[in-house]
C-alpha cells in the first residue's frame, strides 16, 4: 500500500481499528467516535501526544495479560488429521491438544489451515485421516453423525460475520434459535433468556428487532459470540473474533470471555493474527504454516527465543506502534 502510494502519488484513506498499521500508513490521523471528530493531527503528533481522553484509551497499551496454565486433561485432541477441499490437500498431519478449561491460540499467516482446522472440529469438512477426540470420545468427522448433545458442546464463532448470519432473520431470531433448539425453551422464558445473553454482549433489547444488515461490524460479531453462548457450550473456537473490533470494544470482549472461562469453565481455541491478543489470553500456542503445525507449547516459550525459523519471521512481522517500525524492518531484511 504504501509503496503504491508513493509510486503513482495517488492518495489513500486507510480505515482501520489496527493502530499499530496506520502509525506505518498513514501521514495524518483523524479519529472518529458517535459520528462525531474527536481530533486530527499528523500521525507522528497524534502517537505522541493525543489530546483527547478517548484518543488516549484508544492508544493504551492492553491492560489485560492472563498468565499461563496448562494440564494433561484434554478437552479435544486432533490427531494426525488430514483435510482436503475436493483434490486439493490443505491440511498435513495436524495433531493440536487442547486443555480442559484452557485457552489455546493459533497463529500463521494468511492460508495456512487455521479456519480449515477449525471446521474439521466441528465437522463442517470431515477429515481425510487421523482422529478428533472430544472430551475422552471419538467424535464421527461428519457433522450428520454427530449427537445434538456433540453439536451443542461445540461452538465456533466465525471469522465472517456478515456471512454466518441469516440476513432475514432478526437478532432476537438468531440468538433465540439455538436456546429453543438445544434447551427447548420457549416463549417468554426464551425471551428473557435472549435478552440476558445481550446484556452479556453490552447490547440491549432494543437491538431485538434489527436484522444483521442494521447492524455495524463490531455489533454482529457481539451477536455471533451471543449465539454461540446461547447453546452452554464447554468448547468455542473463536475464528478472529476480534479482528474487526476497536481495541476498547476488544478488550470488553476478551475479559467477557475470560469471565465465562472463570465461572464455567469454557475451554477456548482462539484464532487469531493479532499477536497482542495472544499475549493477553493464551495459555498455549499453536504456530500453523502452510497446512502443517510448526510447534505447540506454552505461551512463554512459543514468545520467547530461540524460536524455530517461521514463527520468528511471523512474530517479527507483528506491527508495532512506532511509526518507523515498517521501515526499519524493510531496510533490515533487504541488507
Ligand atoms: N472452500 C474452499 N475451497 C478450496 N480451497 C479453500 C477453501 N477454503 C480455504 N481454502 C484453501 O485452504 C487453505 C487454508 O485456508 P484457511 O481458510 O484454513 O486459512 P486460514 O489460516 O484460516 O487463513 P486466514 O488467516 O486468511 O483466515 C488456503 O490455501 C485456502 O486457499
Ligand atoms: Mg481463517
Amino acid at each position: 500500500m504504501r509503496s503504491i502510494v508513493d509510486k503513482f502519488n495517488t492518495a489513500a484513506i486507510y480505515i482501520t481499528h489496527d493502530l499499530a498499521v496506520v502509525a506505518q500508513m498513514a501521514d495524518r490521523i483523524k479519529v472518529l467516535r458517535y459520528g462525531e471528530e474527536v481530533e486530527e493531527s499528523e500521525t507522528r503528533e497524534m502517537l505522541s501526544n493525543p489530546k483527547e481522553e478517548y484518543t488516549k484509551s484508544l492508544w493504551s497499551v492492553r491492560s489485560l495479560i492472563k498468565p499461563e496454565q496448562t494440564n494433561d486433561d484434554y478437552m479435544l485432541s486432533i490427531k494426525n488429521i488430514d483435510a482436503a477441499y475436493g483434490t486439493s490437500k490443505v491440511l498435513h498431519d495436524v495433531s493440536v491438544n487442547i486443555p480442559r478449561g484452557k485457552t489455546v491460540a493459533i497463529v500463521g499467516e494468511s492460508g495456512s489451515g487455521k479456519s480449515t482446522t477449525a471446521r474439521v472440529i466441528t465437522g463442517l469438512l470431515p477429515q481425510t485421516k487421523g482422529e478428533i477426540i472430544f472430551d475422552g470420545k471419538k467424535l464421527s468427522p461428519k457433522l450428520e453423525q454427530r449427537s445434538k448433545e456433540e453439536l451443542r458442546r461445540i461452538q465456533i464463532i466465525f471469522q465472517m460475520p456478515d456471512t454466518a448470519m441469516n440476513p432475514k432473520q432478526t437478532v432476537d431470531e438468531i440468538i433465540g434459535r439455538p436456546i429453543e433448539f438445544y434447551h427447548g425453551v420457549k416463549g417468554k422464558e426464551r425471551e428473557t433468556k435472549v435478552i440476558e445473553l445481550l446484556k452479556m454482549i453490552e447490547l440491549d433489547e432494543t437491538f431485538l428487532d434489527r436484522l444483521p444488515s442494521e447492524l455495524s461490524g463490531g455489533q454482529k460479531q457481539r451477536i455471533c459470540i451471543a449465539r454461540a453462548l446461547a447453546a452452554n457450550p464447554d468448547l468455542i473456537i473463536c475464528d478472529e473474533v476480534t479482528s474487526a473490533l476497536d481495541q476498547i470494544v476488544q478488550e470488553g470482549i476478551l475479559k467477557l470471555l475470560q469471565k465465562l472461562q472463570k465461572d464455567l469453565g469454557v475451554t477456548y481455541i482462539f484464532i487469531t493474527h493479532d499477536i497482542a491478543t495472544v499475549k493477553a489470553i493464551s495459555d498455549e500456542i499453536v504456530v500453523m504454516y502452510q497446512g502443517k503445525v510448526v510447534e505447540q507449547g506454552l505461551k512463554s516459550k512459543i514468545l520467547n527465543p530461540p524460536h524455530p525459523d517461521y514463527t520468528e519471521l511471523l512474530l517479527s512481522s507483528v506491527p508495532e506502534m512506532d511509526p518507523d517500525w515498517l521501515t526499519n524492518l524493510l531496510n533490515k531484511r533487504s541488507s
